[in-house]
């Protein structure tokens, strides 16, 4: 497994690789890896000859310095997984050499980034849509993996790759849960001991939802879902949705197919984020 820095080094070796019409999966992290990382990136390792797995914490996708500040960084422990999980390279660019001037492009995503995540996250999804579209330049992938588990996110990127006819294909990837269901994440490891604890109730919410989705209307099913949290005693609930899985158009009235339930939760200053299919 070869580690890169520089931006030119890692473009001259795919430059290589590709005169040798040999294929390149791609999986996009911020690090402080887990099995939910190392599933797409053992996905990107089966169906393509060359996987790189790039780890950057984008300053420009964080819209609380606090968040920024305290996201886990775990590089050495990153490197022994991907190299056990079969990664070819891993980039690792500084700030400075990934945005040398300030970059902070313009990208009109329409509703899929103005609910949920965009509203309370403002400014975040511009930012995604800027590393990745520069990650993509940099590694020309023929395929790129992402996670259900940022579905928005996941929505965001077709619709950069579909808006700008970017040579890549985007390929989803199903949620990887802990044994208790919490959905994993790197900000997992932030989570008190009670807090870690309380945090499967986010899940488990998720599913009653399901179960009851072909009987209660949308609004019907939000509120309940508001009530269970309010009766909760540590874990606050920021909001939750329901939209349709493919325009994310919020939904009201009969729960329709297709549609998907999301939710951001407060586990103390640690915000979860989850969703299901409901129908
Ligand atoms: P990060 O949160 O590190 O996630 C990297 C990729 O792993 C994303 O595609 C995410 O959806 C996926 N992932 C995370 N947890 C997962 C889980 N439990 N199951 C399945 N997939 C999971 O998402 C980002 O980084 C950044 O926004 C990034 C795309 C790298 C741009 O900076």
């Amino acid at each position: 497994m070869t580690i890169f820095e520089k931006i030119v080094e890692l473009r001259a070796f795919i430059k290589n690789l590709k005169r040798e019409g040999k294929t390149i999966g791609f999986v996009p992290t911020m690090g402080a890896l887990h099995e939910g990382h190392i599933s797409l990136v053992e996905r990107s390792v089966n169906e393509n000859y060359f996987t790189v797995v790039s780890i950057f914490v984008n300053p420009i996708q964080f819209n609380n310095a606090q968040d920024l500040e305290k996201y886990p960084r775990t590089l050495e422990k990153d490197y022994s997984m991907l190299k056990e999980a079969g990664a070819d390279a891993v980039f690792v660019p500084t700030v400075n050499e990934m945005y040398p001037e300030p970059l902070n492009r313009n990208y009109e995503f329409g509703q899929l980034a103005i609910v949920m995540e965009g509203e309370f996250r403002p400014g975040h999804f511009n930012g995604v849509a800027t590393v990745v579209h520069r990650l993509f330049e940099i590694v020309t992938p023929d395929k790129a993996y992402f996670g259900e588990k940022d579905y928005q996110q996941l929505m965001i990127i077709k619709s950069l790759v579909k808006n700008l006819n970017l040579p890549v294909e985007i390929i989803p990837c199903p949620i990887s849960r802990e044994n208790d269901g919490l959905a994993r994440s790197s900000r997992n490891e932030r989570l008190t001991e009670e807090m870690r604890k309380a945090a499967p109730f986010i899940y488990q919410q998720l599913v009653k939802a399901r179960d009851s989705a072909h009987e209660l209307t949308a609004q019907e099913l939000e509120k309940k879902i508001d009530t269970e949290f309010r009766n909760h005693k540590l874990l606050e609930l920021e909001y939750f949705k329901i939209a349709d899985g493919d325009t994310l158009q919020l939904i009201e009235g009969e729960i329709p197919a297709n549609a998907y339930g999301f939710i951001a939760v407060y586990a103390g200053d640690v915000r979860l984020i989850d969703n299901i299919r409901l129908i």
